[in-house]
């Protein structure tokens, strides 16, 4: 990993009439690092995500500096970033990120048109590598289908596909397991673990769950009511917290599974990053 930070976040602030839902949050995400901004319902994570994909609604007001690759950002609305400071999503509700008329396909080919120049045949066959790299069966029947002719966790590595094929540096994903049984869960942070590591993407993990963040990230910010209580490394984190809200995240999702398992670190060859780097 490399010491420059794709992201630098300082003092936000983000306001909704008199209300502070954001106080003076500061971070890092370094290139290539998976980060997650762990806190519970209510706290202000997608607030602060959708501060830095400039996605905040008009009501919102902010205050601070959010830089992309030393470039500030915060008062950039996503439709006006630069492609250098463009940032991939991926949401809870992947029925609802997709558009429900259009084909699988149509949806996957656009970015490889748009921003890559490539032909419709070209990226229809770039869609496909990217869905089978995504362990998803008969990727060439799936481009075919609609979104609700999917399942969630179909979906939701469909939605994963998306994102990593407008090759940002920086990806954000708010919350994307939620909605998902826990084997579906495996399989999507899996998705997430192994296409960040192939294509070097920085990740801010947006969750309330422990357990998904340690599978998934190095590093954890810990929010509590919009403010940062406490941050690290998340294998420290998990075996001494330090705060009482970090003590009882850590005490309940003991209690729920005994080992808080982290996955080994050796990752299966991967190729999509390949495959992005040819299209
Ligand atoms: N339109 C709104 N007006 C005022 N407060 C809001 C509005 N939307 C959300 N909030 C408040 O902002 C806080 C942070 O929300 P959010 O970032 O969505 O939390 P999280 O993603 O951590 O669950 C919550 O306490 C919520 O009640
Ligand atoms: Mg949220």
């Amino acid at each position: 990993m490399c010491s420059d930070p794709v992201l630098s976040v300082r003092d936000l602030r983000i306001q909704i009439g008199r209300q502070a839902v954001v106080d003076g949050l500061s971070f890092d995400v370094m290139s290539g690092e998976r980060i997650c901004l762990l806190g519970a319902s209510g706290s202000g994570k997608s607030f602060t995500a959708n501060a830095v994909l400039g996605l905040l609604p008009p009501a919102a007001t902010v205050q601070g500096s959010i830089r992309l690759h030393g470039r500030e950002i915060i008062a950039t609305p996503a439709a006006r970033r630069i492609n250098e400071t463009r940032v991939a999503m991926v949401f809870q509700d992947s029925l609802s990120a997709l558009n429900p008329l259009a084909s699988i396909g149509s949806q996957l080919c656009e970015p490889f048109i748009r921003h890559h120049g490539l032909s419709r045949k070209k990226a229809t066959a770039a869609a496909v590598a990217l869905l089978e790299a995504m362990k998803l069966h008969d990727p060439e029947r799936l481009v075919k289908r609609t979104p609700a002719e999917l399942s969630g966790g179909q979906r939701q590595r469909v939605c994963i596909a998306l994102a990593m094929a407008c090759k940002t540096s920086l990806m954000v994903a708010d919350e994307p397991t939620t909605a998902l049984d826990v084997v579906t869960q495996a399989q999507v942070l899996r998705a997430l673990r192994e296409h960040t590591d192939a294509a070097r993407t920085a990740l801010l993990f947006i969750t309330h769950d422990l357990h998904a963040a340690a599978q998934l990230c190095q590093r954890a910010v810990i929010i509590e009511r919009g403010e940062m209580i406490e941050s690290g490394p998340l294998d420290a984190l998990i075996t001494a917290p330090k705060h009482r809200f970090t003590r009882e995240l850590v005490a309940a999702a003991h209690s729920v599974q005994p080992s808080l398992a982290r996955p080994a670190e050796a990752l299966p060859e991967y190729t999509p990053h390949d495959l992005l780097q040819s299209a």
